[in-house]
């Protein structure tokens, strides 16, 4: 299994999230992960006038993920203003779930857990593939 350099991955996003739009909230947020082939990729959230329209940091990593050449997410990491490492909402963990690889690991608020324990049983493309003709 590739070595995760988790104090890497959390610098990464720090930095990213200093770069938050979140006039509205005043809540940053950064993410970053590293990819399979050892790429970090990173974003941070973007908030509009129109409330609901805002995008979480997972949303702009998920976007950074396809425009960097692809792949999966082994390992990820997202705090708030405070450096502190918070969880991603329930939305972006779907988002997660379609990038990730087998047995992603995600630090979170109590240790290290994979993707299949923050998302049980989630739904995703095999069960499209399932009902396909
Ligand atoms: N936020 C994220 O960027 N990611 C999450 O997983 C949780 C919430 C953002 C959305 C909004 O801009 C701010 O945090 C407050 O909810």
């Amino acid at each position: 299994m590739t070595q995760i350099d988790w104090t890497a991955l959390r610098a990464a996003a720090v930095d990213a999230m200093t770069k938050a739009y979140a006039p509205y909230s005043n809540y940053p947020v950064g993410a970053a992960a590293l990819t399979d082939d050892g790429r970090i990729v990173s974003g941070c959230n973007v908030e509009n006038a129109s409330y609901g329209v805002g995008l979480c940091a997972e949303c702009a990593l998920v976007g950074n993920l396809h425009m960097t050449g692809g792949g999966k997410l082994v390992a990820f990491v997202c705090v708030n203003g405070a450096e502190a490492t918070i969880m991603p909402c329930g939305r972006c963990r779907q988002l997660l779930y379609e990038a990730s690889a087998p047995e992603m690991v995600l630090e979170t608020v109590s240790g290290i857990r994979t993707i299949d324990e923050v998302l049980p049983d989630a739904f995703g493309p095999r069960d499209l593939e399932a009902v396909r003709a």
